[in-house]
């Protein structure tokens, strides 16, 4: 989704802006540009593609001004190119803006109308236009702002600039994050906290209607009644951390690496290692829910099915899951002694905060498995179980998967002692098995070459089946839509035993078929989905354990043998090949692995 940056400052703002804007691309994006005014008048330098062509832009025609604003553009109203990037300017008006404005349509018409030349496609563009009207009918920059978000629909987080009004920049929010930097003689404002890492560390966020008018010292902050408002000034630690991929190629490669770290950190914060007890956080009484609802999006949703496996499974506590743009629209019956679970690694997915917000509306108490705190989600649920993986900057989500998995383990482990489903002896075996994870994530991921090799040949195919059983079945769905999203091959997860109920008939020998299978007590029969592929000449790659490998059928095109595990951590270990071979696939095929086409990191709009 689009990214946003302004500066107040007191350097030269166009490195500045464009340092902002590269810890904003991880967001997703397929234009950029910078605007500042230059003796007086507004300029602006943009460019389709990537940050690299802005700069080139820059470079041959620099841009000499102290106070500007910045935006990388994820499109949705007109296609990508130079004339619909932002800033999009009217007269003395410049906007960088993040979201869709619902009734761009009927505005532009009124302000054609009013004899309005527009020169892009974009939703955006009316907004510069009503504020320049505005002033034109005599407002002062202020009060033309607000009349102008008065007259919005829709989802938006702003940034604007008025000429002649050199050291000050106007912000608002409606739906997508827009936090306010104080620096030392200069003001910030940006999409999040990563954006003004390298200014400040210091932060404020506005909340939904809010809006901003910072100048050189100062954050003027005024809610959806036009009255001031405060804002909490919060120090994030995470804000000035460099995102650096050090040896790796690709943020995404170094975060598949990052895992047995980053999960170890999740589980130290959800067990105590003196007592080996679970020490979940936030004082949920499990004993005394009926039932917990998981929502959210994408690798976050699948996470949650996982979940269920577990918490059904070892607490007997019913879970529904469901993905967040379909529960949130769909009246779903719930009631006040349901947990709702919102799993979102940016905490800003539209679907899932809307999701939530639905299941607060019915008086449920609410979780955030966040690895973004400070986020909209994590300031408006009653508990935040962070997963402490640090920062996910590659667009598919790896390490926010595994951690948001541990974290929903622990869960279980915690409900099913909870709710007297095992004695304080089991629940510390558990608490054994799962800080056993990190190290066995480890060794799954040496199996890096292996999987590279398979990927040379998966790179050849059309379309892939992943299939499993239990936890392995979402697993399954996660292994295709790593595989899609970075490689753009067609892929589907299945549950295995579905097999023969359709996607049977995709079965050829063009047709790589993934297996996700340890030796537990569903080998047998996926095993006997093996031998049904095979014998219609499927080439399967099987992901299992050494006591798998061992009972396998004789034919598997490749085996992948991963570490032997308890089944609890199963899909914590099993997660590390799939991730490596979407990895080397979408390498093989030269794709943008970091940056995948069309998609965007945190949708925070639907
Ligand atoms: O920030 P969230 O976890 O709420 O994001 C949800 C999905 O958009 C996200 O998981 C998406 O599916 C990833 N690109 C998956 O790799």
């Amino acid at each position: 989704m689009c990214g946003i940056i302004g500066i107040v400052g007191t350097k030269p703002v166009a490195e500045r802006l464009i340092e902002s804007l590269k810890r904003l691309e991880y967001r997703g994006y397929d234009s950029a540009g910078i605007a500042a005014q230059v003796d007086g008048k507004l300029v602006r330098r943009r460019a389709p593609g990537k940050l690299r062509e802005l700069e080139a832009v820059v470079a041959a025609d620099p841009l000499i001004a102290e106070t500007g604003i910045g935006h990388t553009r994820w499109a949705t109203h007109g296609a990508p190119t130079e004339r619909n990037a932002h800033p999009h300017i009217a007269g003395r008006v410049a906007v960088v803006h993040n979201g869709i404005i619902e009734n761009f349509a009927e505005l532009k018409a009124e302000l054609i109308a009013k004899g309005r030349v527009f020169s892009s496609d974009t939703d955006t563009e009316v907004v510069a236009h009503l504020i320049d009207e505005a002033l034109n009918d005599g407002l002062d920059p202020q009060a033309a702002f607000k009349a102008t978000l008065d007259k919005l629909r829709g989802a938006y987080a702003l940034a604007v600039l008025v000429g002649g009004e050199r050291e000050v920049i106007m912000g608002a929010r409606n739906g997508p994050p827009l936090a306010v930097g104080y620096g030392d003689g200069e003001m910030f404002i940006g999409s999040d906290g990563l954006a003004l890492g390298p200014f400040t560390n210091r932060v404020a966020y506005l909340e939904d209607g809010d809006y901003v008018i910072i100048d050189h010292n100062s954050a003027k902050i005024f809610d959806e009644a036009g009255l001031p408002a405060e804002r909490p000034i919060k120090t994030l630690a995470a804000a000035s951390a460099v995102m650096e991929k050090g040896n790796y190629r690709h943020f995404m490669e170094k975060e598949i690496h990052d895992q047995p770290e980053g999960c170890q950190r999740t589980i130290a914060a959800y067990v105590d290692t003196l007592s080996d007890r679970t020490a979940v956080p936030g004082g949920i009484d499990f004993a005394k829910l009926e039932r917990i609802q998981i929502v959210g999006c994408g690798t976050a949703y699948i996470a949650g099915l996982i979940g269920k496996y577990l918490i059904e499974q070892l607490a007997d506590l019913p879970v529904d899951v469901e993905i967040a743009s379909e529960f949130r629209y769909r009246e779903p019956a719930l009631n006040s002694a349901t947990l709702a679970i919102a799993m979102s690694q940016s905490g800003e997915t539209a679907d899932t905060l809307a999701a939530l917000r639905y299941c607060q509306a019915k008086g449920m108490r609410s979780a955030g498995v966040l690895n973004t705190v400070e986020s909209t989600i994590g300031r408006e649920v009653d508990v935040v179980w962070p997963i402490h993986c640090g920062p996910e900057i590659g667009v598919a989500s790896t390490k926010a998967f595994t951690a948001q998995v541990a974290v929903l383990t622990a869960v279980a482990v915690a409900a099913a002692h909870a709710r007297g489903k095992i004695d304080g002896d089991e629940e510390k075996r558990l608490v054994r098995v799962l800080l056993e994870a990190p190290r066995l994530m480890a060794e799954s991921i040496k199996l890096e070459e292996a999987v590279k090799a398979v990927a040379v040949e998966v790179a050849k195919a059309r379309d892939v089946l992943y299939l499993g059983r239990g936890p392995m079945y979402p697993l399954a769905l996660e292994g295709a839509l790593k595989l899609k999203e970075i490689s753009y091959i067609h892929a589907e997860g299945y549950a295995a035993g579905e097999l023969k109920h359709g996607p049977i008939a995709l079965v050829d020998e063009q047709t790589p078929i993934v297996i996700l299978a340890p030796f537990d007590s569903y080998f047998e029969k996926s095993a006997s989905n093996m031998s049904e592929v095979m014998a219609r000449g499927g080439q399967v790659v099987f992901i299992t354990d050494p006591d798998g490998e061992r009972h396998a059928p004789a034919g598997a095109r490749v085996v992948v043998t991963a570490p032997r595990c308890d089944p609890l951590i199963a899909p914590l270990v099993m997660s590390a090949p799939i991730q490596l071979l979407a990895y080397y696939v979408a390498v093989q095929k030269g794709a943008d692995v970091d940056q995948p086409r069309n998609l965007a990191k945190s949708v925070t709009v639907e």
